[in-house]
């Protein structure tokens, strides 16, 4: 029998090629690659979480307590980080990392335009210039050479973000940093599990925050953390995270004599509970087996589409581990009849849920207005975001939900190209 090979130089089945016709896409009225949707992101919860959660809602104390406290613990010691503190999501704890900087009026925070918007929301809360940097095409990370040129005698700080979950070129941008004297402060969103040079994400830069959002490697529905090296920095922020009071209610709880809650400084109501952190407490425990499980589902489709015409697939740098957080391709605009958005729609069709990371911020309306940027200006980032494409990358996905990734990509793929 002569074998088939598709364009992706992989063998294809008669029969399965024979269903592939032009007019097949589900978006045109065909049947889709498989009956039931395929959520983006979506979380692995066990029954430790469940009933860890029903212990807490039954010991009589939900708020922030000894749960959080033990989840603290046990996060700096899985990223090797002297303090861990939780807050109620990343965005709050870049907003904390960057206010106990003391970032405000008239300071300039550097940062990468390909992120979510909460990176640079933040620095504009705090009444700070965001500066962006363009990032290298490939990995879709901060270039530090840009870093470097967008560096002016109000620049405070320097945000890189681990796209993906991919360590930006930290020995860099730590090297740009000391020179400048500036602090960095790391958007680990992504990253939780990433190495760099064989140590975690979390122990590197002068602060880092974590996201636990529900697409996250681990959730605790919404919750962040911010790790440091620097007691002085991690009891402010524990101050901030809560009113900027002398001490939570636990403390007060806890205390033998009758103990007042002063305001040192007026803080924000950004506390994660103990509801938060008894799944916070287990995701943890599991998260070397959902790293794993990430990269099994990656190197399926690292083998499904290596090579092909239509997509490129993201460089990763050497002496790191990818946190294998996103799944991200390139579509290559040049081999198709259209855009992204029509193949993530018909991508949607076929019952596989896509993810777009990012369209880069310049070119959001407040920021191209607020900043007057224009297309032109970060030409990578501008590049990435109208041909990246997310697809389903998660713990809980069994191989053959890649596998019907893998068809539908094809299928969608071959009726559009050119
Ligand atoms: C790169 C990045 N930074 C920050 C955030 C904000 O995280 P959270 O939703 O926990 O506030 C996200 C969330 O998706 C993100 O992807």
């Amino acid at each position: 029998m002569v074998e088939v090979r598709d364009e992706y130089g992989a063998a294809v089945a008669p029969s399965r090629d024979e269903s592939l016709h032009l007019d097949d896409l589900a978006i045109e009225g065909g049947s889709p690659t498989r009956e039931q949707f395929l959520v983006f992101g979506a979380p692995l919860l066990g029954p430790e979480e469940i009933d860890e959660v029903v212990d807490t809602l039954r010991s009589g104390w939900i708020g922030t307590g000894p749960k959080v406290m033990e989840f603290e613990r046990r996060f700096a010691d899985y990223v090797g980080a002297s303090h861990a503190v939780a807050v109620s999501s990343c965005t709050a704890a870049l907003h904390l990392a960057l206010s106990t900087l003391g970032v405000g009026a008239g300071d300039e925070v550097i940062t990468s335009p390909l992120t979510f918007a909460a990176t640079v929301n933040v620095i504009v809360q705090l009444g700070a210039t965001p500066v962006f940097a363009d990032i290298v095409r490939e990995t879709m990370n901060i270039d530090p050479e840009s870093i470097e040129r967008a560096i002016t005698r109000r620049t405070k700080v320097i945000v890189p973000v681990h796209f993906a979950g991919q360590p930006c070129q930290m020995d860099e941008i730590m090297g740009i940093a000391n020179r400048h004297d500036l602090d960095v402060v790391e958007d680990a969103a992504h990253a939780v599990g990433a190495m760099y040079h064989g140590q975690k994400v979390g122990s590197l830069g002068h602060l880092t925050a974590f996201s636990f959002y529900p697409n996250k490697n681990i959730t605790t529905i919404e919750g962040g953390m911010v790790t440091t090296e620097s007691s002085t920095w991690a009891e402010r922020i524990r101050r901030l995270r809560l009113h900027g009071l002398s001490s939570d209610a636990w403390g007060r709880y806890n205390s033998s004599k009758l103990t007042l809650s002063m305001v040192e400084e007026p803080g924000y109501k950004y506390n994660m509970t103990d509801v938060q952190a008894s799944l916070g407490i287990h995701q943890l425990s599991k998260i070397e087996r959902f790293r794993r499980r990430r990269r099994k589902i990656a190197e399926i489709y690292d083998r499904a589409f290596r090579p092909s015409p239509y997509l490129m697939l993201p460089s990763v740098i050497s002496g790191i581990r990818h946190a294998h957080h996103l799944y991200v391709v390139h579509l290559n605009l040049d081999t198709l009849k259209v855009d992204r958005d029509r193949v993530a729609g018909a991508l949607l069709a076929e019952n596989i849920g896509t993810g777009i990371h990012y369209i880069a911020l310049h070119l959001h309306p407040f920021y191209r207005e607020w900043l007057g940027h224009r297309r032109g200006d970060f030409p990578n980032a501008e590049d990435v975001s109208a041909r990246t494409l997310s697809l389903p990358l998660t713990a809980g996905m069994h191989d053959q939900d890649a596998k019907d990734v893998v068809s539908a990509v094809r299928k969608v793929l071959r009726h559009f190209r050119r």
